[in-house]
């Protein structure tokens, strides 16, 4: 064990996305929007939504599966479990209580809140347990159920999100590859530009919530926007700095993916060529938690990350939260 303590590492992916397929066509249908629109301003052509009953432990537990799969690992082999997620099965118990079980793991198990930067918040927690020595083996799951936290006659958001899930099993390691640095931020001045007001201790259920819609997601686009360039690119840079690498280092950058814009204009201010950012916003929309790691398992998957890529996740969200890992893959 080095002064840095114990080095930690990537040792399996996984990603569940459901099934039914929602499109923009589909949406001209339901709000006053247009698939012209929505690709213009968001890239988002269609997003995939949960079956009836499907909670976010249904979805996480299918991505922890095959997560622990290719790490070749059983439940009983993990020492923890934490969940990302802004669409928990319940307010309590946590939704990492409801995947423990069914896992058949035994460990402890929670739930983290940083909405969008949740799987990276989550990762980084994963980290620094590992590194203590404290722990081998941790699940880390980004799941979420957006579909039934929209408000599917709102067209400035509904046309926006998407349900699915994404893990990670995250170990000790001893080869030199692995989670470099992570780096955290936040702002709760900024709260209500994102945010789902009731059914917590400031807005308790009852008629009242309901009927003013308090129980749905309620975002501030433009001002969202413009936070999230911003952020994002802070990000990246501190956690590269705390790498001691440069933005010409990045092999491979993951954001969170929430609007292609908003990658072009984060793209452009690193000054990084479009072509190492890895997006998929165009066939899930915005899965919060869930965006990040389901991007990073694909660009595995597909060969965009390959064995000593330098690999940057950044995340931003509700909070507000923004996060970043470097990881030498
Ligand atoms: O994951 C958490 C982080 N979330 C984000 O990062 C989201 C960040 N924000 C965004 O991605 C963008 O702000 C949006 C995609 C949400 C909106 O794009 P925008 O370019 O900022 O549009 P806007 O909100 O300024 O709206 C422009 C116009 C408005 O009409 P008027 O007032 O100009 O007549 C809206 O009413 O577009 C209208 N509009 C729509 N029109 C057709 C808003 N939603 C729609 C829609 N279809 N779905």
């Amino acid at each position: 064990m080095s002064s840095q303590g114990y080095q930690v590492a990537i040792s399996g992916l996984g990603a569940y996305i459901p099934e039914k397929i929602l499109t923009n066509l589909d949406l001209e249908k339901m709000v006053d929007t247009t698939d012209e629109w929505i690709q213009t301003r968001t890239g988002i052509r269609e997003r995939h939504i949960a079956a009836k009953g499907q909670s976010a432990s249904d979805l996480g537990v299918r991505a922890a599966e095959e997560a622990l799969r290719n790490a070749k690992l059983k439940p009983e082999d993990l020492d923890l479990i934490i969940v990302a997620t802004i669409t928990p099965d319940m307010l309590f118990p946590s939704t990492a209580c409801y995947i423990q079980h069914k896992l058949g793991a035994k460990c402890g198990a929670f739930d983290m809140a940083a909405a969008c930067s949740g799987f990276t918040y989550a990762l980084s927690v994963a980290d620094a347990f590992i590194r203590s020595g404290q722990y081998k083996n941790i699940l880390v799951v980004g799941s979420e159920v957006l579909s039934g936290f929209i408000d599917w006659t709102d067209r400035s958001t509904c046309v926006l999100f998407g349900d699915g899930a994404g893990a990670a099993v995250v170990s000790r390691s001893s080869d030199g590859h692995g989670i470099i640095a992570t780096y955290l931020g936040s702002d709760g001045s900024q709260a209500d530009i994102l945010q789902l007001p009731a059914g917590g201790s400031m807005f308790p259920p009852s008629a009242e919530t309901l009927q003013n819609k308090m129980h749905f997601l309620k975002m501030q686009g433009s001002e969202v926007f413009k936070v999230a360039v911003r952020t994002m690119e802070l990000a990246v840079r501190e956690v590269l700095k705390k790498g001691n690498l440069t933005v010409r280092d990045i092999d491979c950058l993951i954001p969170h993916q929430a609007n292609m814009r908003i990658l072009q204009a984060v793209a452009e201010r690193l000054e990084i060529p479009i072509e190492k950012i890895f997006i998929n916003v165009e066939r899930y929309g915005n899965m919060s938690s869930a965006s990040t790691i389901v991007a990073f398992y694909e660009a595995v998957k597909s060969g965009k990350i390959k064995k000593g890529s330098k690999v940057v996740l950044v995340a931003f969200g509700g909070g507000l939260t923004w996060a970043s890992t470097l990881i030498h893959w």
